[in-house]
């Protein structure tokens, strides 16, 4: 669930003082919320009726919508800042905005503001940070007169046409963003030259050409990111000649070959993602690349496609904390030169055509977090020392799983999704599913107690399933299905609160399914395919029916949405009343792919 918190200030000159424009709460939407309370085992605690304002109430959002607002610096030239960020403005940019001489700071982000931007906004003679992103903005870029900007956000919109070359006008800005849009043409002289550019961003758009950056110039580029466009030829060479740049992310282009030798000393770059790219010879790459001192995320999915994966001895990457090799049908096994990367936290091999065994030095890799060996031909049993993952037994800050890959959510009536930032949060995971791997489930496993998925559908695992398991408190996902295992389901499980998706289903499974705690709210569909499984709402238990009870409502967490629509004070309002009772943790799980 999304929670969108409503703030529009104004600062005027002179003054520090934030003006909030405070909507009231409709007295019929303060009686609906009254009556919903009383109908509550106890009152809300942030909810009173002390206050009639049900906007003041914690957790009730109201928000502003209608058109912008036009005559502010009519009245008031001296404003400084305006901040109108998510919330329901429509319209267009009114002109009366030419008047706001003062104005330093506008955000206008996710709203739904249309038409396009005016060609006066991006010189507004004092304007330094202009958001706009996430409207229905069209047309192209114009600027002809020299701009403060540091920082542009003009992604997720509808702009179009070549990036003017213009960025010359923009001598201060550090920060551009345009993904998103529907740009295209080539990268102009102008920024390919920028001296100021910190962080570009240009992603989903359809700009083509070379990859052509000037790094004598571009001396402040620390952050670039192009993927998912039309860009065509090699990666370019130059790269390590551009100092400062860390972070690169060039997935889903047409760019072909090789890496360049040059990136041997390529010592700033900390980040690299080129997944989706018609790349060749992963041996020579990883052999170049292990050269980057500093490399700490390596994401090279759905290239190198159909190559075996090297057993290069000597492989050494010691500052390595993801590695993503998902999606390429590589042969070969795991390789054993993983066993040198000491720091690494993620590693994800998963989708290709690996074979053999699963060695037992992945258990010794003490920050590994998540493991993803899922769909490959992996035989052989579990080695017994992945119940010893310390990543998986131990919560510590330091082995925090960061991977800075771009989120991204569902947009708009389109339901198209687009990136929305960086930074994605993974689960702590051992997802070994879809491979041949035989033997029993370690009783052990119950060490992993951090271990949030636990994924081993799909192989040909016996025995029975451990109570052990039971320990595992952080779970979320436990997905034994598909495997040929026996006994009884452990009733050690029902102690598992966070357990939120569990199957056993197609298995050798017998007796009684556990009742109460989570196992209330699991479908059939978990159990199903286990001749000798019975329970409450499944193939009834002749004998031990008694011991059964409803407690489908014993769970607390719950939450309710839902909206209000009023119009006051001659203007439409949208009220949208969120109550949470327990806050969910909103994550984006998904590695995703392009
Ligand atoms: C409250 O609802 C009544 C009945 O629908 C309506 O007549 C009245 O105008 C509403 N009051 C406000 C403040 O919207
Ligand atoms: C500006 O101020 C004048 C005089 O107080 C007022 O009549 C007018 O409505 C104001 N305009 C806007 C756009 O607020
Ligand atoms: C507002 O802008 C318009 C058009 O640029 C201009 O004619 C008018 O004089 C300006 N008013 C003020 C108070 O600056
Ligand atoms: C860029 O920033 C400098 C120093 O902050 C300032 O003096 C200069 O006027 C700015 N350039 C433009 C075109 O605004
Ligand atoms: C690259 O930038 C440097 C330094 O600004 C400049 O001297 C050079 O002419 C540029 N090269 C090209 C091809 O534009
Ligand atoms: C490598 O990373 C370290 C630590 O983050 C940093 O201090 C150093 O400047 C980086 N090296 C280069 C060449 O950027
Ligand atoms: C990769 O490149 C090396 C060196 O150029 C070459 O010896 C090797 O055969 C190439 N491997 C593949 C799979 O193309
Ligand atoms: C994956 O590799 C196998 C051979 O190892 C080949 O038969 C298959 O066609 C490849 N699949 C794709 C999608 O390239
Ligand atoms: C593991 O990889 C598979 C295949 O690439 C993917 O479908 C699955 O979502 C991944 N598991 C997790 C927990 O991310
Ligand atoms: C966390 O991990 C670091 C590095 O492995 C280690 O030095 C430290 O002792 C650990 N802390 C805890 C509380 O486990
Ligand atoms: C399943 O496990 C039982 C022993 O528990 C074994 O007898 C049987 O052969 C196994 N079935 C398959 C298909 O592996
Ligand atoms: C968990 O189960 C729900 C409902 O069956 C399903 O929609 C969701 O995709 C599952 N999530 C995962 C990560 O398996």
């Amino acid at each position: 669930m999304n929670v969108f918190w409503l703030y529009a200030t104004i600062i005027l000159a002179g003054f520090s003082v934030k003006a909030h424009l405070n909507p009231t709460c409709n007295s019929n939407d303060s009686m609906v919320l009254q009556h919903f309370m009383n109908g509550m085992e106890s009152p809300i605690p942030g909810w009173t009726s002390n206050s009639p304002n049900c906007c003041d109430w914690d957790g009730v959002t109201c928000a502003f919508s209608g058109p912008i607002p036009t005559g502010l610096c009519i009245n008031s030239t001296g404003i400084r800042v305006l901040k109108f960020g998510e919330n329901h403005f429509r319209g267009e940019i009114p002109p009366e905005f030419a008047n706001c001489s003062f104005l330093e700071h506008l955000s206008l982000d996710a709203n739904y503001v249309s038409g396009i931007i005016p060609d006066y906004l991006l010189s507004l003679p004092r304007l330094s940070r202009l958001y706009l992103q996430d409207n229905e903005l069209i047309g192209q870029l114009r600027n002809s007169y020299p701009s403060n900007l540091v920082y542009l956000d003009v992604s997720i919109n509808g702009l179009s046409g070549e990036l003017p070359d213009f960025f010359h006008t923009f001598p201060n800005l550090t920060y551009f963003a345009a993904y998103s849009n529907n740009f295209d043409g080539g990268l102009p002289f102008s920024l390919v030259n920028s001296g100021s550019i910190s962080r570009l961003i240009l992603r989903s758009n359809s700009f083509s050409g070379l990859i052509d950056l000037n790094c004598s110039s571009m001396i402040n580029l620390v952050f670039l990111d192009l993927a998912t466009n039309k860009f065509s030829g090699a990666i370019p060479d130059n790269l390590p000649a551009c100092s400062s740049l860390k972070t690169i992310y060039l997935d889903g282009n047409k760019l072909t070959g090789r890496i360049p030798e040059s990136f041997k000393r390529f010592n700033s770059l900390s980040h690299l993602s080129i997944s989706s790219l018609n790349l060749k010879n992963l041996s020579v790459s990883l052999q170049i690349l292990q050269h980057c001192q500093n490399l700490t995320t390596l994401v090279l999915s759905s290239s190198f496609v159909n190559e075996e994966m090297p057993s290069i001895a000597n492989l050494r990457f010691k500052m390595l904390k993801n590695l993503l090799m998902r999606r390429s049908n590589l042969t070969g096994t795991i390789p054993l030169w993983l066993d040198g990367l000491t720091k690494l936290t993620v590693l994800d091999l998963s989708s290709n055509q690996l074979h053999g065994q699963i060695p037992p030095f992945l258990g010794n890799l003490q920050s590994l977090g998540y493991l993803n060996l899922s769909t490959n031909c992996l035989t052989g049993g579990i080695p017994k020392s992945l119940t010893g993952l310390t990543g998986l037994r131990f919560l510590n800050t330091s082995l925090m799983i960061n991977l800075n890959l771009p989120v991204f959510k569902r947009h708009g009536m389109s339901g198209k999704k687009v990136p929305c930032s960086y930074g994605i949060p993974l689960r702590r995971t051992l997802d070994l599913s879809y491979n041949s791997l035989t033997g029993q489930i370690w009783p052990e496993f119950g060490n992993l107690i951090y271990v949030e998925n636990l994924n081993l559908k799909y192989n040909k695992l016996s025995g029975n399933i451990p109570g052990t398991l039971g320990n595992l408190f952080s779970i979320q996902i436990m997905d034994l299905s598909h495997n040929n295992l026996s006994g009884e389901i452990p009733h050690s499980l029902v102690k598992l609160h966070a357990l939120s998706n569990f199957s056993v289903a197609y298995n050798a499974l017998s007796g009684t399914i556990p009742s109460g705690g989570q196992f209330s709210t699991f479908p059939n569909s978990s159990f199903e395919g286990n001749t000798g499984l019975c329970g409450e709402f499944f193939t009834k238990c002749d004998k031990v029916q008694d011991l059964l009870q409803p407690s489908a409502f014993k769970s607390k967490n719950f939450s309710i949405t839902y909206l209000v629509e009023w119009v006051g004070f001659g203007t439409g309002f949208l009220l949208s009343v969120i109550v949470l009772l327990v806050i969910p943790t909103i994550r984006e799980f998904q590695i995703e792919e392009l």
